[in-house]
């Protein structure tokens, strides 16, 4: 019997090897943050062993005691950071509280109108044919929301147009990836709703900005229901969860459970209960630091000559910041250019990639995420240093100076901040 043993060890050797890349990189992905050590600490519990299934209290198995605690917890200050009425933490995913929401929702061939993915829209809200969840697992029929490249937003009156032309419209689902503005969920939800349409609104990347009261209140402007991941700026464990109205609880709850999760994941659960405790003691303090911190880089990147997207608006109100750098090579070269000089960022489709025969392996943009080097302590100042480093490294040829600029950078920002305590970012040993 061969040994696996050095098989085993050298999983862990990886880890090891990645946590040092990343403690001396630029982490700019904007989908991503980093949980405090506490809330890390949670997902190696004994709860990531256990089954629970169904609501608190009503569950399918014994040995639940203090997990329902825990979940019911967890909901509660949901409820609180979210101001909602019912809040699930059950969804082991962003895209898995979406797919709840279209079962609890609409039915087979039923309309959905989102934003399509070049213009900035998220792969779950798409059509069939490009393997969208909508369309591929909920049979939904898509349209999109008309978009406006100048003022990268969904466009009001021309949406308006398109709403009133479709025989029926079952839901509209606001937010995307590509976040750079506030949607006008208030300016179009009399539309959707005179049509029949219930609105949900993905709050999957932009959740923390929402909860530290520095976006928009969809729940406040028209929405009924928001899906959200609790990874992006609200920096939790990887995971989703849903927010609604009470009129729309049991059709949502039987959705997650039975409809679309057997057992969700409990650790994930804790985790997002000690988040969102997390969130109402410095979310606020939190949010406006990362929208400063992405607009601070957006004015330095366009001063020193970058195609930052989002000019008439201010280059952006989120943790994003959008280059187009079709002037170097396309996006796809460019990440990969970025990532050999520790910059850690994600190509993008923009608009007008698809008229330009671009698409999402060489698309014409890059996205910049700063929740992740907020959360890491980093201000105003050292976001006009990362704006230098990523024009450096988009030319090419500075491969020495800017990894070593950037090891030097780090030196200081190894602690994770806005947490009880400060804890360290790279701690698995
Ligand atoms: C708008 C939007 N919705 C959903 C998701 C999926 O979230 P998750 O990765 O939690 O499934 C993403 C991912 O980045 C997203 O951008």
């Amino acid at each position: 019997m061969p040994s696996y043993e050095t098989e085993f060890k050298s999983v862990v050797a990886k880890i090891r090897s990645h946590e040092k890349w990343f403690s001396e990189s630029l982490p700019m992905i904007a989908s991503e943050n980093l949980a405090s050590e506490p809330v890390r600490r949670v997902l190696s519990s004994d709860l990531g062993h256990r089954y629970a299934e169904g609501w608190p209290e009503e569950r399918v198995y014994a040995g639940c005691r203090y997990i329902d605690q825990i979940e019911l917890q967890a909901i509660a200050l949901g409820k609180k950071l979210f101001k909602a009425d019912h809040v699930d933490v059950r969804p082991v995913s962003g895209v898995n509280a979406n797919l709840a929401v279209y079962s609890a929702l609409s039915g087979p061939g039923d309309m959905l109108m989102a934003l399509s993915v070049p213009n900035g829209g998220h792969i779950s809200h798409g059509k069939k044919d490009f393997g969208g969840t909508a369309g591929l697992v909920h049979s939904l029929d898509v349209s999109y929301f008309a978009f406006d490249k100048e003022s990268m937003n969904i466009d009001v009156d021309e949406t308006k147009k398109r709403i009133a032309a479709l025989p029926s419209l079952k839901l509209a689902m606001f937010g995307c990836s590509l976040f750079l503005f506030p949607h006008p969920v208030k300016e179009l939800a009399q539309a959707i709703h005179d049509k029949g349409g219930t609105i949900c609104y993905d709050a999957a990347h932009v959740a923390g900005l929402i909860a530290g009261g520095q976006f928009q209140d969809p729940l406040r402007e028209g929405a009924q229901v928001m899906t959200f991941s609790t990874h992006k700026v609200l920096f939790g464990p990887q995971g989703g969860a849903i927010a609604s109205t009470a009129e729309l609880a049991e059709p949502l709850k039987k959705a997650v459970f039975p409809g679309t999760a057997s057992n969700h994941h409990l650790h994930h659960v804790a985790a997002k209960a000690m988040v969102f405790a997390e969130f109402l003691q410095f979310g606020k303090r939190y949010a406006k630091d990362v929208v400063v911190n992405a607009q601070t880089l957006a004015e330095r990147l366009a001063e020193l000559g970058e195609k930052v997207l989002g000019e008439k608006g201010g280059y952006t109100k989120s943790h994003q910041v959008v280059l187009d750098v079709t002037g170097y090579a396309d996006g796809g070269a460019i990440e990969k250019r970025l990532e050999d000089q520790n910059l850690i960022c994600n190509r993008e489709p923009i608009p007008g990639d698809l008229q330009a025969g671009r698409h999402y392996t060489n698309p014409g943009g890059i996205r910049l995420g700063v929740a992740e080097l907020t959360r890491l302590g980093m201000g105003r100042s050292e976001m006009r240093e990362v704006a230098e480093l990523v024009h450096l490294g988009m030319q090419g040829a500075k491969k020495k100076e800017v990894v070593s600029r950037i090891k030097e950078m780090r030196k200081g920002f190894q602690k994770v901040k806005y947490s009880f305590r400060d804890s360290p970012a790279y701690s698995f040993g």
